[in-house]
This record gives structure tokens, sequence and C-alpha cells, in this order.
């Protein structure tokens, strides 16, 4: 599965960096993006955390 942000939801609270630092960062808008370097998240194990913990619902995993 692959993570994705919707950057008109996000109000960059942080949650989902606390949740998963191995996938998200927050960018220069102060909006949470996927890391460049960023595990499967098969491997990192925690977007589902990530995704269930964002307070408005911005994030969502999706079939590659
Ligand atoms: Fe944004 Fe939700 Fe993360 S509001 S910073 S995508 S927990």
């Amino acid at each position: 599965m692959k993570p994705m942000v919707d950057q008109n939801l996000c109000i960059g609270c942080g949650t989902c960096i606390n949740a998963c630092p191995q996938v998200f960062e927050i960018n220069a808008e102060g909006k949470a993006e996927i890391r460049q370097d960023a595990p499967d998240c098969n491997e990192a194990g925690c977007c589902e955390v990530a995704r269930d913990s964002c307070p408005v619902g911005a994030i969502a995993l999706v079939e590659e």
C-alpha cells in the first residue's frame, strides 16, 4: 500500500509524523507529505496507525 496525504485537508497537526516518522514528514507549507526515502508501508508497519490517527482523515492508503 502507498500512503497519500490530501494537502487540502491536512492541518499540519503532526500526529502522523509522531506515529510514523519513517514515512511522513512536514513540508515547507507545514503540511504532511511522504518522505522521499520512505520505506514501503509493509516494511514501516505504521501507515495504518498514522491514517487512523489523523484527526481530519487526510491520509489514504492506496493500492500501488
Ligand atoms: Fe496532517 Fe493529519 Fe498528519 S492533519 S500532519 S496528515 S495527522
